[in-house]
């Protein structure tokens, strides 16, 4: 079936895989979890997503990956929180030669903000939308009218001492130990940030921790009204079989 693909979304900390329904937005099986070797490199990823796909026992030709870089025409141009040795290698021939299945690659903030913007609380919204993945690092994922402008990398925006995502990301959170207020009133600094460079009219915050947006949420004082996402921690999967659908029709 064409709308039945293997989609996986890497991730810092942990690598998460089902088979989706493309049409549907909807996972066909459970999604199954391995944890990210810390710096891994490609070969560490092969052996992860062919492990995967066993485990799944995917018999199709094609697949999805979310990757937490920026990723333009399938070649990896950053590497924030994965090897150095990704950068500059076409993640798609790569991953197509050791898998033997034709691969698609995508950012992962990107991938989470099209499967949102297809079948999230959100369809279709117009417009400026600026999704977020709040986690270990920040992905962002911006449309307009629908359409979306890949690569944004916000959480990569110098900020104070750093970047933001030293300072935003949930891991920051948890790694300094700070309480709700602490870390909700420093986001909102970040997210006001961002919306001095985007003016979006929407923003929806993904990743585990917008689940707990009541903890939050009194500390954020937006211009754009602001949600968390539907899909939480499976929109990355969906998304990345999403993209690879939308690539194979253009084929
Ligand atoms: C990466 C982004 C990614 C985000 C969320 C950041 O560290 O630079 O490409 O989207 O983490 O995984």
């Amino acid at each position: 079936m064409k709308n039945k693909l293997f989609a996986v979304d890497v991730g810092a900390t942990g690598t998460k895989a089902a088979i989706v329904d493309v049409k549907k937005g909807k996972l066909l099986t459970e999604r199954v979890k391995y944890p990210t070797p810390e710096k891994s490199g490609p070969e560490d990823i092969a052996r992860l997503i062919k492990q995967l796909m066993l485990d799944l026992d995917y018999q199709g030709t094609s697949m999805g990956i979310g990757f937490p870089s920026i990723i333009q025409h399938g070649v990896c141009k950053s590497a924030v929180n994965v090897s150095e040795r990704f950068i500059g290698l076409n993640l798609e021939e790569y991953f197509t030669a050791e898998t033997g299945c034709q691969t698609f690659c995508v950012n992962d903030a990107d991938a989470a903000g099209l499967a949102e913007l297809q079948f999230g609380a959100v369809k279709k919204a117009k417009g400026t939308v600026l999704l977020l993945t709040l986690g270990t690092g920040i992905g962002s994922a911006l449309f307009r009218d629908g359409v979306l402008v890949p690569n944004t990398e916000f959480g990569s925006l110098h900020y104070k001492d750093g970047i933001t995502e030293h300072y935003a990301a949930n891991s920051a959170r948890k790694r300094k130990e700070q309480s709700w207020e602490v870390w909700g009133n420093e986001l909102n600094d970040v997210l006001q940030y961002f919306e001095r460079i985007v003016s979006p009219d929407l923003i929806i915050l993904g990743g585990g921790v917008s689940k707990k947006l009541e903890n939050y949420q009194a500390y954020l004082h937006t211009d754009a009204k602001l949600i968390p996402a539907q899909h939480l921690n499976e929109a990355g999967v969906i998304g990345a079989g999403l993209y690879a659908r939308q690539k194979m029709k253009k084929l």
